[in-house]
């Protein structure tokens, strides 16, 4: 494929610089007080660094440095980079939910690209959501576009034992709750599970996510999964910087990679990695900005046919960086090749087959061959019932096998304040075959649709030895989380869904392999109890939480807005 080569005055940036009348003078004079002389920009491409990082990231505590090392590839390949700030979104921090703000990003990056010029830029995320919300964004804008991962961080260490992020937070967490462990045991936990920079380095929603990224063809081949105190990763930056110069003139742009084809690679990857379920949600927005059509279906049926092959905690032993270690994503991808559309293009201007030539697994138990997968199939699947009508979601290898066919009474509670004041009250009446409910915590309802979805065991159960129960809500779960967790159920309660019309007591009945979620009711008394049901007062009634609570989607639309999903294409500015 001969690339086509534009010419300098056909770049976007020449409207503000290369133009000969008051508002180009204004902006060279004003890039001159910046310390760039002429010959430091005329005639190049503007490449926009979009940098998620901040003070209160620690997942992107390299990227000021790493935003360097893109600029010296950029610089390297004749082009001009500029560093743009973007919303941080600090999964650790960030409240309610770094959720409520990726839709804040997603418009903040469109318009950044739009409102400045820019020819093309580098979307620096990795925590989270900044990888679809940067991404998102690109795809509503289509420049040319490549994504640079933040990496992993480094195993996490407990006596010489690793540690997970997430994972092993929650695992340690309910050892004190039972009194399995002491204060002084949890403190040195704390110490040492965080210890480098990076995102959490098991296979959580950030991992994931920029796996899908790489997946998708938005990353150089490999980046994904270098750790980021890697001295490779700081290379990949570079490398990055000097590809998305010839991208511009290429005039590949994101929009151009990100299909129909790469959105099911980037399902199929998801899936073969045990990945986190948040990944639905997101990779659902991210197909519809970029005109794909993507629903659950797609996800449940990709599932059926796809193993799990990294052994990748939550859902298996290892973490990032002995993913790495054996082979990284494109070992895991040479072992599925026969399952991705490998004509893909990716942001090097080959193919995604092209880019898998030679790629090798260096350990069959972190990366498994596919005679010995970690789960055959259904790392995941879709539930429907009269429960959940649009869709739910449940992670089956994170799960004890027993629950897979289960059926309980209901423990509801209304709220996550009403949770956390009663599910270790003695008296609570909750069995290890109780079936535990929580309302109110979806896209509208939290609002945000947090990450509370691996609701707590009750104290009283883990005392018992009871570690894994059913769980149902419309909230989501970190991707670092394990359980029997019913999430993402569609349309949540908030809007007047099934799932509020739940009482105490009600029989709830969970089908993995039947893909159903019942509630045991009958229509007349459902009817009844619809009724009687009123719609709880919006939380918020001015600001960004008022747009959102307007505008945000279900989960199984995505949860984007529906403004920025449609409409006619935004014009470029008039330059005045
Ligand atoms: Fe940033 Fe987990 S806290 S990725």
């Amino acid at each position: 494929m001969t690339a086509r080569r534009k010419k300098p005055e056909e770049l976007r940036s020449h409207r503000w610089y290369g133009v000969d009348d008051m508002r180009s003078f204004g902006h060279r004079s004003r890039t001159a007080q910046m310390g760039f002389h002429r010959a430091d920009y005329a005639g190049k491409p503007v490449i926009a660094i979009l940098n998620t990082w901040s003070d209160i990231n620690p997942c992107h505590t390299h990227f000021r440095q790493r935003a360097e090392e893109v600029k010296r590839g950029i610089w390297q390949a004749g082009g001009f980079p500029v560093e743009m700030p973007a919303l941080s979104l600090s999964e650790p921090f960030q409240k309610p939910t770094t959720m409520l703000y990726r839709n804040l990003l997603a418009m903040e990056a469109e318009e950044l690209l739009r409102s400045y010029p820019a020819d093309g830029c580098v979307l620096m995320g990795g925590c989270d959501k900044t990888t679809p919300g940067l991404v998102m964004g690109a795809l509503a804008m289509n420049l040319p576009a490549i994504f640079m991962p933040a990496g992993p961080m480094l195993r996490g260490d407990f006596r010489g034992q690793p540690l997970g992020s997430g994972s092993d937070t929650w695992k340690y967490w309910a050892e004190l709750r039972a009194g399995n462990i002491t204060a002084e045991d949890w403190k040195e936990v704390e110490a040492g599970i965080a210890r480098s920079p990076g995102h959490c380095m098991t296979m959580g929603t950030a991992s994931t996510m920029t796996s899908a990224a790489e997946a998708m063809g938005l990353t150089l081949p490999g980046a994904a999964s270098i750790p980021a105190a890697d001295s490779r990763h700081a290379q990949m930056a570079s490398l990055t910087g000097r590809r998305i110069v010839d991208m511009v003139w290429e005039d590949l742009k994101i929009r151009d990679v990100v299909d129909a084809r790469a959105i099911d690679n980037a399902v199929t990857t998801v899936l073969a990695l045990g990945g986190s379920t948040n990944a639905i949600v997101h990779l659902i927005a991210v197909a519809r900005r970029a005109g794909v059509a993507l629903d659950l279906a797609r996800f449940d049926a990709l599932a059926r046919k796809t193993p799990v092959l990294a052994d990748v905690r939550p859902s298996g032993r290892f973490l990032m960086e002995d993913f790495f270690y054996a082979g990284g994503l494109r070992g895991l991808l040479s072992r599925i090749a026969d399952l991705l559309d490998g004509s893909a293009r990716t942001v090097n201007g080959r193919t995604l087959a092209e880019n898998l030539a030679g790629a090798r697994v260096w350990n069959d138990e972190v990366i498994r061959p596919r005679e010995r997968p970690l789960v055959a199939g259904d790392g995941l699947a879709v539930l429907t019932g009269n429960l959940a009508p649009r869709g739910a979601v449940i992670k089956p290898p994170a799960m004890e096998a027993r629950l897979h066919k289960h059926e309980g009474p209901a423990v509801v509670f209304s709220s996550y304040d009403d949770m956390a004041a009663r599910i270790d009250d003695p008296a609570l009446p909750v069995t290890a075959d109780s079936v535990i409910v929580l309302q109110g915590a979806g896209p509208q309802g939290a609002p945000g649709m947090p990450e509370w979805g691996q609701l707590p065991i009750p104290k009283k159960l883990l005392r018992e030895g009871v570690r894994d129960m059913v769980r149902i809500s419309d909230a989501r779960m970190s991707g670092t989380s394990y359980g029997a967790c019913v999430l993402h159920v569609a349309p949540e309660s908030h809007v007047g869904g099934p799932l509020a019309l739940v009482r105490d007591g009600d029989r709830i009945a969970l089908d993995v392999p039947g893909r159903r979620l019942e509630l045991r009711v009958g229509e007349e008394e459902l009817a009844a109890r619809r009724a009687a049901w009123r719609p709880p007062a919006p939380r918020y009634e001015r600001g960004f939480g008022a747009l959102y609570l307007e505008h945000v989607r279900q989960a199984d639309e995505g949860c984007d807005f529906d403004f920025l999903e449609e409409g006619k294409p935004t014009p470029d500015p008039e330059i005045h």
